[in-house]
C-alpha cells in the first residue's frame, strides 16, 4: 500500500503562544485564571481519560449511547461521498463509530499539537485502509480552509464531548460561525452538547468521590511547574466546582489555604488564604438555548436527539 498517499499532513503553522506571558497575564488579573487547556500535559489527558470513565461523570458514556442508537439514522440523513472533520484529533472508540457509521471519503483531523495529530492520524490509516486520512495542524480557534483534496466531497464536522462548553458563549458563536464558513453551504456538522440539569448531578460530576477531577484541576499547576519552572506547592491549594446557575456553567477554581508567593520565572503573584484561581468554566446548554445559539451562527437544526434522562445532547446541524 501507498501510504503516503493515504496520509498527507497539511501544516497551516499554528503560532504557537508565549506560555509564560500568557500564563502571567492571567495571574496578573483581578479574578486570577489560567486558560483550561493547561489540564492536558500528558499526565492531564490520563487523568481526563479516568474521569470520562467515572460513576459521576455521565457525559462520555450518555454520548456514547446516544451514538450506538442513532449513527445509523445520522449516516442515512448524511448520505455516501462524506469527509469527516474532527475539531481536535481524537483516537478514540467516538471517532471510530462515526468512520464506521459513515464510511467517509476522507478523514481530516484538526489540531494544534503536530505531534498528537501524526500519532493518532497515523494509528488510524492504519486501522481504515480504505480511508485517505488529511490532517491539518491549525489552531481550529482560527478559520481553517479545507485541504483542495476534498473537491467534491459533503464536509460533515465533528466537535464531540461538549467542548464546546470550555468557550464563553459569545466565542462558541464566532467559533461556530467559522465552522459554517469552513463546512460551506449545506455543509453538516454533528456536535455533541451537555444539557443543563439539576445542579446537584452537575457538581458531582465535577466533584467525583475518588478526586480524580481534583487531581486532574492541581495537575495544570504541575504542568507549569515542571514546563514553566513555576513553584506552585500543590498542597497549598484545594480544588473547587461549583454550578453558576446565572452564568449556566460549571465553574472550576484551585482555591489558595494560605496567604503565599508563587514565583514564576521572575514573577511573583501573591494569593490570600482563600483566594482563587480560575480554571475553567463548562457551559450547559438546553436545547432550545443551543439551537439558537446555532442558528445565530448560521447554522439550522437538521435533527437533535437526547436520551431518555436528557442529561445531554446530540445535534446534527446544517450550514446555511
Ligand atoms: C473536556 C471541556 C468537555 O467540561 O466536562 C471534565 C473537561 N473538566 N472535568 C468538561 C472537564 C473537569 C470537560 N470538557
Amino acid at each position: 500500500m501507498n501510504t503516503r498517499r493515504q496520509l498527507e499532513l497539511l501544516d497551516l503553522h499554528p503560532e504557537i503562544e508565549n506560555m509564560t506571558l500568557e500564563v502571567c497575564e492571567g495571574l496578573k488579573k483581578q479574578q486570577k485564571s489560567l486558560s483550561p487547556k493547561y489540564f492536558y500535559d500528558e499526565r492531564g489527558s490520563e487523568l481526563f481519560e479516568a474521569i470520562t470513565r467515572l460513576d459521576e461523570y455521565y457525559p462520555t458514556r450518555t454520548e456514547l449511547a446516544l451514538f450506538d442508537a442513532h449513527l445509523p439514522e445520522i449516516a442515512e440523513l448524511i448520505g455516501a461521498g462524506s469527509c469527516v472533520i474532527e475539531y481536535g484529533s481524537g483516537s478514540s472508540l467516538k471517532i471510530r463509530k462515526l468512520l464506521d457509521a459513515l464510511s467517509p471519503l476522507a478523514y481530516v483531523p484538526v489540531d494544534i499539537s503536530r505531534d498528537y495529530l501524526l500519532t493518532n492520524a497515523t494509528v488510524l490509516a492504519q486501522d481504515f485502509p480504505q480511508l485517505t486520512v488529511l490532517p491539518v495542524c491549525a489552531d481550529f480557534s482560527q478559520f481553517i480552509a479545507l485541504p483542495e483534496q476534498l473537491g467534491g466531497m459533503s464536509p460533515i464536522g465533528f466537535f464531540p464531548g461538549s467542548s464546546i462548553g470550555n468557550f464563553e458563549p459569545e466565542h462558541a458563536k464566532q467559533f461556530l460561525g467559522r465552522v459554517a464558513n469552513t463546512l460551506g453551504s449545506g455543509g453538516h456538522l454533528l456536535i455533541g452538547v451537555d444539557c443543563k440539569k439539576d445542579p446537584a448531578v452537575l457538581e458531582r460530576a465535577y466533584n467525583d468521590a475518588a478526586g480524580i477531577t481534583a487531581a486532574f484541576n492541581l495537575n495544570a499547576l504541575s504542568h507549569l511547574n515542571r514546563v514553566l519552572g513555576a513553584e506552585f506547592q500543590l498542597d497549598k491549594f484545594e480544588h473547587e466546582a461549583l454550578y453558576n446557575r446565572d452564568a449556566g456553567c460549571i465553574q472550576m477554581f484551585l482555591r489558595s489555604t494560605a496567604q503565599q508567593q508563587v514565583s514564576i520565572g521572575g514573577s511573583v503573584f501573591a494569593f490570600d488564604e482563600g483566594e482563587r484561581l480560575h480554571t475553567e468554566n463548562s457551559y450547559k446548554y438546553s436545547p432550545d438555548e443551543f439551537i439558537r445559539l446555532a442558528k445565530d451562527s448560521g447554522f439550522g437544526c437538521e435533527h437533535h436527539w437526547q436520551g431518555a434522562d436528557e442529561y445531554f445532547g446530540l445535534y446534527l446541524l446544517k450550514a446555511l
